[in-house]
Order: structure tokens, then sequence, then C-alpha cells
């Protein structure tokens, strides 16, 4: 539970904080709050009708239970556990787990209380190869995690692990080792969940693979990982009510999206840099990157007029950032907007002791200041040179907090999905790559596509290929 709330503070994204280049006009930010308002209530008018259901997850309490069910039907012998999942069904889960664990429980060193996740997320094998070289399969359980249930990359390492289980164990244990997250209803996985009696868990019909983290997708990780799920839900659903807001400047994901969009819009800032100052914060950096990129990446809009447009986003690492990606954000083309995630009181802190020479002014000083130090340092060079940037404070990272910066994002999403008049909650970009790929695999309705592309290598110019 939690009292002080996430802020969001957006002066350095306003002419007023970096000057009229570099930052919005009030005029502006207020010209854009009938159109928030309507987005806001379109957002609703979606909640309400069913359309979407991300924004009811944090209030969903039976779902609660459900995971709690599973967890305690799981065999009591648990060392590790292999999420098999990719894009939305994998990156909120890693983004939890890192987020609320403690680093050596996340590199296998020291006493361990919970079960070692892993996110084999990429069909590639180089992870998943040795994993399996070293796991004990009574001894390891498998969390599935696919909306659609038709992944190719989920199915294709679906089918290694249940060979992998099924070389050691009987049958009735495998089926006690293998969980599946998905469509309540559809899809192959769903079929076959069944068909093996595996237990399921669902993720709602009206939620989309990467707004689907509040939901069993990232509970049931969180759980296996000692995290308070309560709380998660709890932190997500107080930041739901201040995200209900109509009022542009009272909504935090409100001013999130408008900030981003108009800067886009109005000053041609279409990058916009993640940049927690927290190593637990790296994956959650990943998980907004693909949320933002697959969300309000489109060709066209809800017209249905071509507009290709969208945002690029950057993950980034304060301090480590300073030393790589920021050379660029500082001096580079000024069609960037970063946001800086600060966590104000640090989970651990060391104070570093006092010395002589040339590091002495550090001592008695502690690593979560100088880290703080280098944060309000840097945006304050940006905002010297005009560059703008925001900066999100949590008081601390506990699963209130984290349940209610996800949510906040998750918002801000749709809000500026809205406002660039384009459907956030669609992907038909990543469509075509699948077809082509069934294709290339030899799957059956798909022939035609393969013969399509070999024709097309066949035409392609040899003589671009250096040797
Ligand atoms: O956000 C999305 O919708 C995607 O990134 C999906 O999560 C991803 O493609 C995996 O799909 P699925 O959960 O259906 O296996």
């Amino acid at each position: 539970m939690n009292d002080s709330p996430i802020t969001v503070d957006y002066a350095l994204a306003m002419a007023e904080g970096v000057g009229p280049l570099g930052g919005l006009r009030d005029e502006e930010l207020d010209a854009e709050r009938p159109a928030f308002e309507r987005a806001a209530k379109h957002v609703a008018a979606q909640t309400s009708d069913g359309t979407l259901g991300f924004w009811n997850l944090p209030a969903d309490t039976e779902q609660l239970r459900q995971v709690r069910d599973v967890r305690l039907a799981l065999p009591e012998r648990l060392h590790d556990v292999l999420v098999l999942g990719i894009g939305g069904s994998s990156l909120g889960g890693r983004a939890i787990y890192q987020a609320l664990s403690g680093p050596l429980e996340l590199v296998g060193i020291g006493k361990r209380t919970h079960p070692r996740l892993h996110f084999p997320d990429n069909a590639d094998p180089w992870m998943l190869a040795a994993l399996l070289d070293v796991l004990t399969p009574a001894a390891t359980v498998v969390l599935v995690v696919s909306k659609s249930g038709g992944t190719i990359e989920t199915a294709a390492q679906l089918l290694v692990l249940k060979h992998w289980l099924q070389s050691a164990l009987p049958e009735s244990e495998v089926q006690k080792r293998i969980v599946a997250i998905t469509d309540p209803k559809q899809g192959s996985l769903r079929e076959e969940a069944v068909a093996q009696g595996w237990p399921t868990l669902s993720v709602p019909s009206n939620v989309g693979g990467r707004f689907s983290l509040l939901s069993p997708v990232g509970l049931l990780p969180a759980l296996l990982a000692g995290a308070d799920i309560d709380d998660l839900l709890q932190g997500a659903h107080a930041m739901a009510q201040r995200c209900t807001v109509t009022e542009l400047r009272n909504n935090p994901a409100g001013v999130l999206a408008a900030v981003h969009v108009l800067q886009h819009r109005l000053r041609g800032r279409a990058i916009n840099v993640m940049m927690p100052y927290c190593d637990q914060l790296r994956p959650f950096a990943a998980w907004y990157v693909q949320l933002w990129a697959e969300s309000l990446g489109k060709r066209v809009n809800r017209a249905g007029e071509v507009v290709e447009q969208g945002p690029t986003p950057i993950a980034a690492v304060g301090a480590t950032d300073q030393h790589a990606q920021m050379q660029l954000f500082m001096e580079g083309p000024r069609d960037k907007v970063v946001t800086f995630v600060r966590v104000q009181t640090p989970s651990r802190d060391l104070v570093i002791p006092e010395s002589k020479g040339a590091a002495a002014y550090l001592g008695g000083t502690t690593l979560h200041a100088l880290l703080e130090a280098e944060r309000e340092g840097t945006t304050e060079a940006l905002a010297m040179d005009g560059r703008p940037s925001l900066t999100v404070s949590l008081p601390r990272l506990d699963a209130w907090h984290l349940g209610a910066l996800f949510f906040l994002y998750e918002a801000a999403t749709a809000f500026a999905g809205e406002l660039y008049g384009i459907n956030a909650f669609d992907q038909p970009g990543v469509e075509l790559g699948k077809r082509l790929a069934y294709g290339l695999l030899g799957r059956e309705g798909f022939e035609r596509t393969a013969q399509e592309i070999r024709t097309r290598e066949a035409k392609r110019p040899k003589r671009y290929t250096v040797r």
C-alpha cells in the first residue's frame, strides 16, 4: 500500500523551462485540452463497452485468486521457471521480475527464496539450449504465454520444452509442469492446454499482448518471483483512477501523451528516449519501447488515410548511457524528448568511504546520491541547451509504485494513439513478416508465399554483395 504518488514533472518540456525552440508554449498545450478530453472520453467509452479490456485489469481481483490457485497446484519443489513468450507476452513479466527481485537472485548467486525465472523470449537457441543443459526437469515449470496461441517462436519453444520434459518425466508429471496463459476461448494453445489437461489462465479477449502485464501474463511470473501482486494491482488501480480525469493538466498520462505528441507535431521531435536512473528499471525501458513503438507506429489513421507516422522510442539507462548515447542526445539533432525516471529512495545504498586525493570530495556521500547528481546534472545540461525532457519520480520501487508506473504508460499510450488519430491496439505491420516466415518454414496453406519469396530472391541483383 502507499500514499505518495508518482509525479510527472514536465516543466523542462515547456517554453518557460527550456525556451521557445525546445519547449511548448502554455497556449499550445492548452489548445490540446479539447482533443484530450475527447481522447479520454473515447478510451473510457471503449472500456465501458468492452472493446478495451486493459483499463479494468487492476480492479479485477478475481484473477488474483485464479493466479494463486494455479501457483498452489504447481509442484512444491520448484527451482526454475521458464517463461515462453515473446513481445508483449514476455517483456512485462521480465520487467516486473527485474524490478522487484534482488540482483543476486537474477544472476543466480547466493541464497534463493524463490524459483529463478528465465525469459528466453527469442527463438535464438543460444539461451534456451544452455538452460536446458543445466535445469532439472522435475524442478522446473514452464509457463507458456501467448494471447493468440499461435505465435511461431513460442509454439516452437513449447515443442522443445515438451520433448525435454517428456524425455525425463512420466506424462502425469509433465502435465503438472506446463501452465498455459492464453485467450479464454480461442487459439491452438487453448485447444492443446484443454486436451492435455494443463493448468490454464486467461488473458481477457479484449486485452492485447502489450497491454497484458497486469493480467496473469505478468501476475503469475510476479507471484512466482515473490512479488506482492495485490500491491501491484492496487498501485495500478490508484493510477487508473488518476488517469480517468478528463482535464489534461490533471491527468498524468494525458500530460505524458500530449507533451510527446505536441513535441512531435509542432517541434518535429519524433524520438522519445526512456532513461531510468535505476538498473532495476532497465527491462521497464524495453517494455516501454515495445509498447510505444508497436502501438503508435501506423501506416493509416482512424479515417483510413495513409499517414505512416509514429514516434521512435529509445531505451537508455542512467548513468551508463551518459557514457554512450548521451553525447548524441546532447549535441546531435534536436529531434528528441528525454524522459528521466528517478527513484527517490533506493532499494539499497552504499556510502562512499572517505579518502584522500582526487576523489576525496565523494567521501561520505552515497552511490545513490551520486546517481541523483548525475541525473540532475544531465537534465540541467539538456535544458541549458534548450533540449526538452520530463522527469517521472517514484518515491521508491516497490510493487505498488511499479504497478502505478506500468499503468501510467499504458494509459499514456492509449491517449497518444487517440491524439495521433491512429488505432493503438492493432499491429498489422508485423503480420506480413509472420506470413512470409510461415511460407519459408513450409506451413500448409502458405506454399504460394514461399514461392513468391524465392522468385523475388532469384531476381535480386547479386552485384551488391561484398565477398
Ligand atoms: O503486443 C503484442 O500484441 C505483441 O507484441 C504480442 O505480444 C506478440 O506478438 C506475441 O503474441 P502472442 O501473445 O499472441 O503470442
